[in-house]
């Protein structure tokens, strides 16, 4: 398909033009480095020892990687629907190309799944907690690739999206720094708002370890450090050993 000048000229005046789609993908990547390098090194320092910080920062990131995905799905789309401008400025190199669906997915896996440790219980805890860790070694190395290879136009065109006079002129700077305060502000609201439900997130291990336990050893109850009292509030104080328990003869039988 032939693509005449004025034809681009008029795609041009779309507000979110192919260059203005790309400038958008990599100043919105140059906001994600940082939290994302915090958020691996709470990995590399001890995920449970920093849980809190992992937390806040995977859920700061959420709307960030919102945008950095309908950025780029935006530009799927119109290239695969011929937006002429879009056909015009080509896919991704063949590599990047073939891995993005991969990296798409690997993403929408880590972030679900971490979010959706703090709601599940159970069976699909588990199936999110299993997911967890695999889905980021994935998602790591599609990061560690796509940052060597994107980095150096991401800050370059970041730099230019930043000059008082854009040399290029790129239509739709004022929504693309909307766009991209309104994700980091969103991102840090939705992460303060959180933090009183943290302990959703920082407990599972240990939930998930007395659960455990519960089912090994139903008569300690689900809960190691906490026991019914007889008014039915919980005690943290463990249970009593019965007198079988403490000779080591085991729980003595309710025959009679
Ligand atoms: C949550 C992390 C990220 C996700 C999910 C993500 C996703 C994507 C996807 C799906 C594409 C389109 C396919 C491709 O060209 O490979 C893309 C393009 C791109 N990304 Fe990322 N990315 C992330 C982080 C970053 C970072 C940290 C940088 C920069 C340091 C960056 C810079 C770029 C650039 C420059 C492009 C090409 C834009 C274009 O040609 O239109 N990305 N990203
Ligand atoms: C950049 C994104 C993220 C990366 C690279 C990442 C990486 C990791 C890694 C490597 C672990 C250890 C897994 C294991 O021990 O099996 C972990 C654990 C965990 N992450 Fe993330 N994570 C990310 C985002 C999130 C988000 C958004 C949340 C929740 C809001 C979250 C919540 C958790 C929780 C609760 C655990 C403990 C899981 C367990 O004890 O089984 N993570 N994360």
């Amino acid at each position: 398909m032939r693509v005449t000048s004025r034809e681009l000229e008029s795609d041009r005046e779309d507000a979110v033009s192919p260059a203005g789609n790309e400038r958008l993908t990599a100043v919105v990547g140059v906001v994600l480095l940082a939290p994302v390098l915090v958020e691996v090194a709470t990995v590399l320092l001890g995920v449970h020892t920093f849980m809190s910080v992992h937390v806040f920062v995977g859920v700061a990131l959420l709307p960030a990687v919102l945008l950095k995905l309908s950025s780029t799905g935006w530009r799927f789309v119109r290239y695969y629907m011929r937006n002429r401008a879009y056909v015009a400025q080509g896919p991704p190199r063949p590599a990047m190309r073939l891995l993005a669906p991969l990296f798409v997915a690997a993403t929408i896996v880590l972030f679900a799944s971490g979010v959706a440790m703090g709601f599940l219980h159970g069976h699909a805890l588990e199936i999110a907690r299993r997911l967890h860790g695999p889905a980021s070694v994935i998602w790591l190395a599609l990061l560690g690739l796509h940052v060597v290879v994107y980095l150096g136009r991401a800050l370059r065109d970041t730099a230019r999206d930043m000059q008082p006079v854009d040399q290029a002129r790129v239509r739709g700077r004022t929504a693309r720094r909307y766009a991209v305060s309104a994700a980091v502000v969103c991102g840090l609201v939705l992460g303060g708002a959180l933090i009183p439900a943290q302990h959703r997130w920082v407990d599972i291990r240990r939930d998930h370890h007395d659960l455990r336990e519960g089912a090994i050893s139903p008569a300690r109850g689900t809960s190691r450090s906490r026991t019914r009292r007889p008014s039915g509030r919980s005690s943290p104080r463990p249970a009593m050993p019965s007198p079988g328990q403490r000779s080591g003869r085991g729980a003595p039988s309710r025959r009679g």
